[in-house]
C-alpha cells in the first residue's frame, strides 16, 4: 500500500468511526415505481382531481428544493427525483457550480425543469434572498431537502458569527425552512402532505448542545468533530420539534431526518491533504474504485434514503422519524429529548431572527394563487 492509499484508508477509518458502520444498502421498496401513482393509490384518488375537501388547482408533479444539490448526495438526489419528473431547484452557494449541475442533471434525465438559485447557508441575508426569490416565482413547494453541509472544518465563522458547521448545517437550514413553511403548508393538497427531509448523520450520536457556548467561543475549546456532531444532533432535534409544532396545529407538513451512510463525496475536503484531493479530481474512476474497495457508498447509494423520504408513499403522513437505509432507526437519547428540541427551536429563532411559527405559516400571496378555487 502506498503512503497516499494508507492516508485515505486511515481517514476512511476515522470517518467510519465517527459516522457509523459501513453497512450494506437496502434497496428502497419503491425503486422504479411511479411515486405519483403509488401516492394516488394510497390517497385514494387521483392527484389534481377535485376532492371532498374542496377544489384545488395543482400541477400533478412535485416541486422540490435541494440545498447543496450541486454535488455528492444532494446532486444524486436531484438526479433521482428529476428522473421521476419532479421540478427541481438546486439551492447552491456558487451560481456557476449550481448552473453546471442543473445542466448536467437535465441532460442525464431529459428533465428540463431543473434550475439553480443562489443560496449561501453561511449568510442569513443570502438565505432570506433565496426564500424571497423562490416565493416570487410563484412555484409551490412539495419537498424541501435540507442536505447541504460541511464537516470537520477548521474553526471558522459565518457572516452572522455562528461557528461554521452549526451555522451552515443547522442555523441556515432553520431559517430557510421557517421562511418556506407557508409555501410548504399552502402547497399541500387534499390527500397529499408536503415534506421536509433533513440530512443528518450517525455522528449526531457523539453530539450535545451547549447553549452557553454554541459557537465554541467561550469555555469550550473548538473541536471540529464536536462541532460537526452538535450540528447533526441539531438537525434531528429540529425535525422532532417541527413535527410537534405541525401536529399541534394540524399543519400538513411531515419532517424526517436520516443518516445516508458513509459516502464517497467532497465532504472530506477538510480532512484530506490538498494533493490527494487534486489526485482524486484528476482520476475519479481510480478514486471511486478505491472508495468502493474500502466500503464507501457511491453518492447514488448514499442518496437512497433521502429519495425514499422525499418521494415514497410509504412515508406519507409519517413524521418525526430518523432513518437509516430507508428504515426507521434509533437516534441518540439527546436527539429524543423534547425539552432540548423546544429550547433549540426558541434559541435558533432568536439567533436567526426567523419569524415565529404562526407568522411563518402565513401564505405568501403568489403561492396562494395555486390554491384558489377555479
Ligand atoms: N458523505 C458522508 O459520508 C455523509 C455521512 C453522513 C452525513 N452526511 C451529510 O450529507 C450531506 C451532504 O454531504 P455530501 O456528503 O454530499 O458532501 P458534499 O459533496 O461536500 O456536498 C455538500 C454540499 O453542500 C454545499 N454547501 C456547503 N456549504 C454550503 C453553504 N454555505 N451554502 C450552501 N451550500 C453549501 C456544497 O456546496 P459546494 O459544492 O459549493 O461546496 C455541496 O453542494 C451533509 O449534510 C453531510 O453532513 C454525509
Amino acid at each position: 500500500m502506498t503512503r497516499r492509499s494508507a492516508c485515505v484508508a486511515f481517514n476512511a477509518a476515522v470517518l467510519a468511526a465517527c459516522l457509523g458502520p459501513v453497512s450494506p444498502l437496502n434497496a428502497s421498496p419503491l425503486s422504479g415505481d411511479d411515486p405519483d401513482q403509488a401516492l394516488d393509490q394510497r390517497a385514494g384518488g387521483s392527484v389534481g382531481e377535485e376532492s371532498s375537501a374542496g377544489p384545488y388547482v395543482r400541477s400533478h408533479e412535485r416541486h422540490v428544493v435541494i440545498t447543496g444539490g450541486n454535488s455528492g448526495i444532494g446532486k444524486a438526489t436531484a438526479v433521482a427525483l428529476a428522473g421521476m419528473g419532479m421540478h427541481i431547484t438546486l439551492a447552491c452557494r456558487n451560481q456557476a457550480r449550481g448552473n453546471a449541475a442543473a445542466a448536467d442533471i437535465s441532460e442525464k434525465t431529459g428533465n428540463d425543469s431543473v434550475r439553480s438559485m443562489l443560496c449561501d447557508l453561511a449568510s442569513l441575508r443570502s438565505v432570506r434572498e433565496f426564500a424571497e426569490n423562490y416565493q416570487k416565482t410563484g412555484r409551490p413547494l412539495d419537498v424541501l431537502v435540507n442536505n447541504a453541509g460541511i464537516m470537520a472544518c477548521p474553526q471558522m465563522f459565518t457572516e452572522d458569527g455562528f461557528e461554521m458547521q452549526l451555522g451552515v448545517n443547522h442555523m441556515g437550514h432553520f431559517l430557510l425552512t421557517s421562511l418556506l413553511l407557508g409555501t410548504l403548508a399552502s402547497s399541500a393538497t387534499p390527500g397529499r402532505r408536503t415534506r421536509v427531509v433533513n440530512v443528518s448523520s450517525q455522528a449526531h450520536q457523539l453530539g450535545s448542545i451547549d447553549f452557553d457556548d454554541l459557537n465554541f467561543q467561550g469555555k469550550r475549546k473548538y473541536g471540529r468533530w464536536e462541532a460537526y456532531a452538535q450540528s447533526k444532533l441539531a438537525n434531528i432535534l429540529f425535525t422532532k420539534e417541527l413535527t410537534r409544532r405541525c401536529a399541534e396545529r394540524q399543519v400538513p407538513i411531515d419532517a424526517n431526518a436520516l443518516h445516508p451512510g458513509v459516502v464517497d463525496t467532497q465532504l472530506v475536503r477538510y480532512l484530506l491533504p490538498a494533493q490527494l484531493l487534486e489526485a482524486r479530481d484528476k482520476d475519479p474512476t481510480k478514486s471511486s474504485a478505491f472508495a468502493k474497495f474500502i466500503g464507501l457508498r457511491t453518492p447514488e447509494e448514499g442518496s437512497s434514503t433521502v429519495v425514499y423520504l422525499a418521494s415514497s408513499p410509504y412515508v406519507e403522513g409519517v413524521s418525526g422519524g430518523y432513518y437509516d437505509d430507508s428504515k426507521p432507526a434509533e437516534p441518540s437519547k439527546l436527539a429524543k429529548d423534547p425539552d432540548l428540541a423546544s429550547r433549540l427551536w426558541t434559541v435558533s429563532q432568536e439567533l436567526t431572527s426567523a419569524p415565529d411559527f404562526e407568522t411563518s405559516l402565513s401564505v405568501p400571496t403568489k403561492t396562494a394563487l395555486w390554491l384558489l378555487p377555479t
